[in-house]
């Protein structure tokens, strides 16, 4: 019977030392020290001890159940003030761990570099206007010389909402809109959101673009030529080559585009460029006075040129990045990098 109590209170003193977390303490306690536990089984086992020893392992046994009771509330203490996970053993905290930081939000590369543009435009003079992505067909087309059945609406694969409104395809709405209710002389960009069924590696079906416009007397194109040359200086560098090249806007005569040189390939030509070597950025000319006539300016008096430039593709070359569907996949792996 000493034996026995000798080893039970080895084997308790172990389990206890094992224990790390608070929910185990109840299973030790039923086992141990609980009604049907062992202590209780031993001291019933007593009465089996020959009378003459049974006062000295009686006390024993006393001895050893008080032991267990005062290891087993230690033990309660302690992991009840170290938390659920306890202060040693599996599971434990440990406090020299880095802790976890909450991520960092930034923002959207295109929003930094549309941030970029304007304020380049707004140093040059240049105030910021905003107006509605679902547009009248009359400012996306009709007050922009573009009537109905004019070919060049073809090029917009154009979203409808109804016959007579549609998501804007491009800003220069925002031309009409400000000409009809202010008088010259005007220095405005309106950037947004703009929308276009076209889906490849240099077109997403939404993009954002941002339309200038500076309407004076005497506006020529080497104002126009001088304003952009500018933007791009800032926001390339100046060692960047950029062309203008004759085009076609029913709302600007005459049109160009400007193209900047492929910063993926060099200008040697890639798949980006379609070999060519260039990326159009832009397109802009001189309003027309079919324009102006609509929103009762007097071309006589008044000249002024315009630009819509695609955010994207300036990004595309910025961040030297050759699949503008990457901007709208919301892999953070890609975005965070910016
Ligand atoms: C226009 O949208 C004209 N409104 C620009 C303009 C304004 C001309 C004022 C004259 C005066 P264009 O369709 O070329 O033009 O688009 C302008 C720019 O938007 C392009 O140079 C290109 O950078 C960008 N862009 C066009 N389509 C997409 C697309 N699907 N995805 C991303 N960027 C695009």
């Amino acid at each position: 019977m000493e034996q026995e109590l000798l080893s039970l209170q080895d084997e308790a003193r172990e389990n206890l030392q094992q224990l790390a977390e608070a929910g185990q303490l109840e299973e030790f306690r039923i086992r141990y020290l609980g009604r049907k536990g062992l202590c209780s089984t031993i001291m019933r086992e007593l009465s089996t001890v020959p009378p003459e020893e049974r006062p000295r392992v009686g006390q024993l046994a006393n001895t050893i159940k008080a032991e267990i009771e005062k290891l087993f509330d230690e033990k309660k203490a302690l992991l009840e003030s170290t938390g659920p996970s306890g202060a040693q053993g599996a599971g434990s905290i440990d406090l020299s761990l880095p802790g976890r930081y909450p991520e960092r939000g930034r923002l959207h590369p295109v929003t930094q570099i549309m941030n970029e543009v304007c304020s380049i435009f707004e140093a040059l003079g240049f105030s910021v206007a905003e107006g509605p992505d679902v547009e009248h067909d009359h400012y996306n087309f009709e007050a922009l010389n573009i009537p109905a059945h004019h070919p060049a609406r073809d090029m917009h694969d154009t979203f409808y909402v109804s016959e007579a409104i549609l998501l804007r395809t491009h800003t220069s709405p925002m031309q009409a809109r400000i000409m009809e209710s202010q008088q010259p002389p005007l220095r405005v960009i309106a950037p947004g959101k703009v929308y276009r069924c076209d889906s490849d590696i240099t077109h997403t079906p939404m993009f954002h673009q941002v339309e200038g416009f500076l309407v004076d007397t005497k506006v020529s194109f080497a104002d126009l030529k001088g304003i952009l040359t500018v933007f791009t200086r800032k926001m390339f560098g100046k060692d960047l080559a950029l062309r203008f090249r004759p085009s076609f806007f029913p709302f600007t005569e005459p049109s160009a585009e400007v193209d900047i040189a492929c910063v993926i390939c060099g200008g040697s030509g890639c798949r980006v460029c379609k070999q060519t070597g260039w990326l159009e950025i832009l397109g802009a000319g001189m309003i027309d006075p079919e324009v102006f006539k609509m929103v009762g300016y007097d071309p006589e008096i008044y000249s002024g040129f315009a630009f819509g430039l695609g955010i994207e593709r300036i990004a595309m070359l910025r961040y030297g990045i050759n699949d503008i569907r990457l901007y709208y996949e919301n892999d953070l792996r890609f975005l965070s990098q910016f």
